[in-house]
């Protein structure tokens, strides 16, 4: 009898020796289909299967055996979809896991210009200066007692005041802790009008930071602390959150960024120049000074500034940190970035180290490099108390000539006295 007439093959789990076995055509047929179920487990039935027609079958015996072939068939199929499913799975982690090193890595990766080359660069602070700089909060500071460091923290800031700097070079610090998702988590895309979303994010991210040994923390803006002081004070108290205080003093200087940002749409002002782009080579294409043609607009621009600020020193004052602030004035890390990271880690309780930030100004430092009419900008706001030290810059040689004759600005200068709004 040969395969393919009406009569039936017989299967049996058991190897039937020395019975005469016709059905090699058949069987031949059977491996093949065996291949169709790929890496199918080779301790499956077919290699011990023979295949033998020899014997007498009734219909019945013949369906039997048929059910026990396709039940088996089944269990292999199924422990195949295990297997490649388990397969699949591992893949997707390990992919995944993938995704996360290289995410790390690129927050990792150093850049080729650094912002301290080019400026100067004072000497070291002492160690008595650092620790005298140092809130109570921060006691372990004189010891680095590894058990009594910060468990967590948050930069508060509001913008253009080098915070995204100040974290680049924090996210390479082997002890602390930053989202690879980027510096300021939750203050963009669902989570930035919904405060609760970002207080459950927070506790996440902060407890898987604290599990892996290290302090976590992102920026964080004024925002959703004013929307629900009590919700984010309980969190500070929780987390026991040291809080970085970081703000630009000199917001004439910090208007001129904004002004060339909102009035000519210039993007690298908001996060400085992006890597291997240095201030000469944006200069050297007349991207440097520019004129400030809008003095009203100017005006509006530095009010909303102000009003920034009072809105960042009302969060810090509402999350009651119990004095744990540090302050980190833009202009202390732009003229000492080593020294404002040396009290940075002293504060969270953690040694020092030095990393390149992957954020450059974007701006130049001085009013006469930056802006092309900056006598108009000393007529309308050099008469103003509140502005007069921003516009006498020493560090860089640049300062109002003096008030002029044909001031158009006497008295009664409306530009001085700034209305400050004080909305969240
Ligand atoms: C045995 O299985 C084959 C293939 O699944 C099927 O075509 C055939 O009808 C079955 N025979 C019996 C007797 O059940
Ligand atoms: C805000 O987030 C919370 C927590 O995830 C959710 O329950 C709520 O529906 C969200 N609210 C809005 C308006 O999306
Ligand atoms: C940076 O600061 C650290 C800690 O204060 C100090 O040890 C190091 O010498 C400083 N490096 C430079 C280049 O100033």
């Amino acid at each position: 009898m040969s395969p393919g007439t009406t009569t039936l093959p017989r299967f049996s789990t058991r190897p039937a020796q020395g019975a005469s076995c016709q059905g090699i055509v058949f069987y031949v047929l059977m491996t093949l289909m065996a291949f169709v179920y790929v890496g199918m487990d080779t301790h499956m039935q077919w290699s011990r299967r023979q295949v033998c027609t020899s014997s007498a079958t009734t219909s019945e015996e013949a369906a039997l055996a048929n059910l026990s072939l396709i039940m088996a068939d089944h269990t292999a199929v199924e422990k195949e979809h295990l297997r490649v499913s388990g397969q699949i799975e591992a893949a997707v982690a390990a992919a995944r896991a993938d995704a996360v090193a290289k995410l790390d890595a690129s927050l990792k990766e150093t850049v080729s210009v650094n912002v301290a080359a080019s400026e100067p660069s004072p000497a070291p602070m002492d160690e008595a200066t650092l620790l005298a700089r140092m809130p109570p909060c921060a006691a372990q500071a004189r010891t680095l007692d590894p058990t009594k460091r910060a468990k967590a923290f948050f930069i508060m800031y509001m913008g253009h005041s080098a915070s995204t700097a100040v974290i680049s070079e924090m996210g390479q610090h082997t002890d602390i802790f930053v989202d690879p998702r980027g510096p300021e988590p939750v203050d963009h895309h669902e989570y930035e009008a919904n405060t609760t979303l970002a207080l459950e994010y927070t506790r996440a991210f902060f407890d898987r930071g604290i599990k892996e040994g290290k302090i976590p923390g992102f920026k964080l803006r004024p925002t959703h602390v004013l929307r629900q002081p009590e919700a984010w004070r309980a969190l500070v108290k929780e987390y026991d959150v040291r809080l970085i205080w970081n703000f630009r003093a000199n917001t004439i200087k910090q208007a001129s960024g904004e002004y060339r940002y909102r009035y000519l749409q210039d993007t690298s002002v908001i996060e400085g120049l992006r890597d291997g782009e240095t201030l000469e080579s944006k200069c050297a294409n007349g991207g440097c000074a520019f004129k400030i043609a809008n003095m009203d607009f100017f005006h509006t621009v530095l009010s909303d500034l102000l009003n920034n600020d009072n809105l960042i020193t009302r969060a810090v004052a509402a999350l009651q940190a119990d004095g744990c602030v540090l302050s980190l004035p833009y202009e202390e890390y732009l003229y000492s970035r080593n020294n404002s990271m040396a009290q940075v880690y002293r504060f969270l309780g953690v040694p020092f180290e030095d990393h390149a930030p992957n954020r450059q100004k974007a701006t130049a430092d001085s009013l006469c490099d930056a802006v092309a009419n900056v006598e108009d900008l000393c007529d309308a706001f050099y008469g103003c108390l509140r502005y007069r030290w921003m516009f006498d810059d020493w560090n860089n040689n640049c300062k109002c000539v003096g008030l002029r004759k044909d001031s158009r600005f006497g008295e009664n200068n409306p530009y001085c006295s700034a209305p400050v709004k004080s909305r969240a």
